[in-house]
Order: C-alpha cells, then structure tokens, then sequence
C-alpha cells in the first residue's frame, strides 16, 4: 500500500483487512528504520475489528520491536466491560506475542490525576531515550465520535485547550464520563494519525472535518500526516 501524504481517505471495501494492512506497512517501515514501531491504539468498538485482523494479517510481525500505548482510557479497572484496554487485550493483545512490557496501560483503575502523571513520565522517559520533546508515535490510531469527539477530547472540554501536558484526565457526555486522553500536542506530534471509522453515517462529519474550519475536536488533529479509513 502506498503511504500517501495526508489528509487521505480510503474507503476499502474489507475495512478491517485494509486498515490492518496499513497498520502493519507502517510497523514494517518504522521497524525497518528505526528498529521499533510505536503505535498507539483508540477506543471504542470500531477497533475490534481491525484487531482481529491485525493478530491474524501480522501474526510474523517482530511484535518485541513493537510499543502499544493508548490515545485514551476509561476510569474503570482493566477487566472491566467499558475498558479500552480490555478491548485490545480481548482482541489483539492476547493474539500476538507482544512483551508485557511494551504494552503500556493507562491505569483508569487509580484516581485519574495519578493515573495521567504516572503515563506522562512512562511516556517522557522513553522520548528523553530518543531524544524527542515529547513521545513520537510512528502511527496513532484514532477513533472518531458523532459529536466530533476524538479520544475523550469532547466538544466544550477544556482539555481540547491543553498546550503542555501530553496526557490529562477529561470527562465526557459518553459513558463512561470519568477518562483519561492524550492531548492535541501529544496527537500532533505523532508522525502519522489514522482515523478509523466504521459502520457508515459519519461521512458528512468527515467531510466537514477534513475541509477544515471546523470546530469539531477531530479537526484539530494536524499531525505531519492524516489518513482517514472507513467502511
Ligand atoms: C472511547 C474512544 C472514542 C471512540 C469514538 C468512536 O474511549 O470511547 O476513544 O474516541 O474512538 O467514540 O467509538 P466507536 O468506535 O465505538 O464508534
């Protein structure tokens, strides 16, 4: 697959074997370049999906050259039914051979203001190693919400404002209100975002988003390249 200059918008018709090959030729590039893949996944149900297919399409991927983090979390234990991180564990991280240590997990179990502290020093302690400002991820997945919204960064959110730190604590209208999100400043500093979007009915809202001057969350997403997949 070619990796184009963004914005981009594909529409495949298997979105989560298109999506999970994309996924995987980025993994391929970054681990070929610069021997790890940093990948942050997103939120929701549309990933299940596209985790599937990733397990099965990159079952020969060196996943020890490989860092999973999370563009949000809920305020909930990781065995809980509304944790992200049950949701990847359930389809994705239990499918691949994946060191624990590389996965890491956003504790919504703990108060948040903790929670979000503890994985912004895990995540500077790996950009100090590399040399970067803030972490770099090679590609961030994204989900995107029929309010507009984008990990937990709501519409009327004061955490859309944040400038400085990477990683916050928000609530939302979405159960449940309680999050944990990275920012715009850790967003954009990413090398590629990936907005995966399923199931039809938020065509116009991407239109809307991708034509630029709107208000909505997602549109303030302008990292050095932006792909949109959706089926
Ligand atoms: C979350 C998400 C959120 C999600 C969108 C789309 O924790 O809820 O990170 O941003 O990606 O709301 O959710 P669906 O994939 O379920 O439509």
């Amino acid at each position: 697959m070619q990796i184009d200059v963004s914005p981009q918008i594909l529409r495949p018709t298997d979105f989560a074997v298109e999506a999970a090959h994309f996924i995987l030729v980025h993994a391929r590039a970054a681990i070929a370049e610069r021997g790890l893949f940093r990948l942050a996944l997103s939120g929701g149900n549309t990933p299940r999906a596209v985790h599937a297919q990733l397990a099965r399409l990159g079952a020969d991927l060196p996943w020890n050259h490989v860092q999973i983090t999370f563009g949000d979390e809920r305020c909930v234990p990781p065995d809980h039914a509304d944790s992200n991180f049950r949701m990847a564990r359930e389809s994705l991280l239990d499918a691949i051979d994946i060191p624990a240590g590389n996965v890491f997990r956003i504790r919504g179990e703990i108060d948040p203001a903790a929670a979000a502290q503890e994985y912004e020093q895990k995540l500077a302690a790996v950009a100090a190693r590399f040399g970067e400002p803030r972490y770099i991820h090679d590609l961030l997945l994204l989900g995107l919400g029929e309010d507009g919204h984008t990990a937990s960064l709501f519409p009327g959110s004061p955490a859309l404002d944040e400038t400085v730190r990477n990683v916050i604590p928000a609530t939302g209208p979405k159960p449940p209100p309680q999050r944990i999100t990275m920012t715009f400043p850790l967003l954009n500093a990413a090398r590629h975002v990936c907005f995966l979007v399923s199931g039809g009915g938020k065509d116009a809202l991407i239109a809307e988003i991708v034509a630029g001057g709107s208000s909505h969350p997602a549109a303030r997403v302008h990292a050095a390249a932006v792909t949109w997949i959706t089926g």
